[in-house]
């Protein structure tokens, strides 16, 4: 069986400099290290992957090194995949944007129709952690949300995300 392969945030912090990431989303990605460590720290019950979780954080935008769109995600699980990265980190990447999208959603933004919402977790937590973070401004979800309401206007995906995201966020937040 191939071993998996484990990496660390230092091997983190260099891919985002070889995939030569913009500093303001490298900022923006240990911003949200930090706060999905600190709302796993919170939970006292799971075992949780701590390392999945900052990895993860760290290289969740790794595929804006390709593109700003919705597609950042999908970009990102490729890069990964494609240097033979664990299927949980491409996974994070997959399932970060906005409170995660399902086949609907994917279709409307012109993604491969395809579920991407966060399942485990440790992709729960990024994309939660991900949500408090607008750039390097710790926000709540209803000010990240108002952003995106301003910039799309109140679209229905917009409005299903939202209430995606604040479910994710009572679910973990139960087993503080
Ligand atoms: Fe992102």
């Amino acid at each position: 069986m191939k071993e998996k392969m484990i990496i660390d945030r230092k091997h983190a912090i260099v891919l985002m400099r070889i995939f030569k990431l913009p500093f303001s989303v490298k900022y923006h990605s240990h911003a949200v290290a930090k706060i999905a460590l600190s709302i796993a720290s919170k939970i006292k019950e799971t075992e949780l992957d701590l390392n999945l979780i900052e990895v993860g954080a760290l290289l969740h935008d790794i595929g804006r090194s390709q593109t700003h769109g919705f597609n950042h995600g999908i970009e990102g699980g490729k890069i990964l995949k494609k240097y033979g990265y664990p299927n949980e980190l491409v996974r994070i990447c997959e399932t970060h944007i906005l409170g995660g999208l399902d086949k609907v959603d994917a279709k409307k933004v012109g993604l491969p129709e395809k579920d991407y919402l966060p399942l485990t977790l440790e992709e729960k937590i990024v994309c939660l952690a991900d949500k408090y973070m607008k750039g390097t401004k710790e926000v709540t979800i209803e000010e990240r949300f108002r952003t995106w309401f301003l910039k799309y206007g109140r679209t229905e995906l917009l409005l299903k995300s939202r209430r995606r995201i604040k479910k994710i966020k009572e679910e973990i937040e139960m087993l503080y």
